[in-house]
């Protein structure tokens, strides 16, 4: 009869691994997906201050591309995203103090998408943003 459990047990430990594996095997493919859409996003809603290299305009709209600020705080760049930000921010060894306006009927996915754009673009590396990670920060 133990011998049964233990079998047993192995059994559905096997499959869960399948399983999850299977998930997170998903998961890998949603990023380059994410990616595309947030290009779209990026045209439409972002392009025309941050430009299509991601530099910016030096002391105006300041650049995405291998920016400091936003390596250092993703969770901060949705709340800019959000609910826009009027303070003065350094960014890259230069001050910006335009306001930016909040953009906040992008949907929690098209926020996840752009900052995904742009984490994974122009040389950056930024950790994955997940849709619910963006509803988080909504209220
Ligand atoms: C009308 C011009 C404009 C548009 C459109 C715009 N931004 Fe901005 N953005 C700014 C300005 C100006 C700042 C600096 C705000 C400050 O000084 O507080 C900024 C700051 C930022 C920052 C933080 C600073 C940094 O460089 O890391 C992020 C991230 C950002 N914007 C992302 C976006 C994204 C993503 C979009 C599109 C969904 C977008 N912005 C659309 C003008 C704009």
């Amino acid at each position: 009869m133990r011998i049964l459990i233990l079998i047993l047990a192995l059994v559905i430990t096997g499959y869960y691994r399948l399983i999850s594996g299977g998930i997170s095997g998903a998961r890998q493919d949603e990023l380059p997906k994410s990616i595309e859409r947030g290009k779209e996003v990026y045209n439409l809603n972002c392009l025309g201050c941050h430009q299509v290299s991601g530099e910016g305009l030096p002391g105006v709209y300041p650049p995405l591309a291998k920016s400091d600020h936003l390596d250092q705080d993703q969770i901060k760049s949705i709340v800019i995203i959000l609910k826009g930000q009027n303070e003065e921010i350094r960014v890259n060894g230069t001050n910006y103090n335009v306001p930016m306006t909040s953009l906040n009927q992008l949907t929690d996915q098209q926020v996840a998408d752009v900052l995904n754009y742009i984490g994974n673009n122009w040389g950056n590396h930024f950790s994955t943003v997940t849709p619910a990670q963006v509803k988080s920060k909504r209220n």
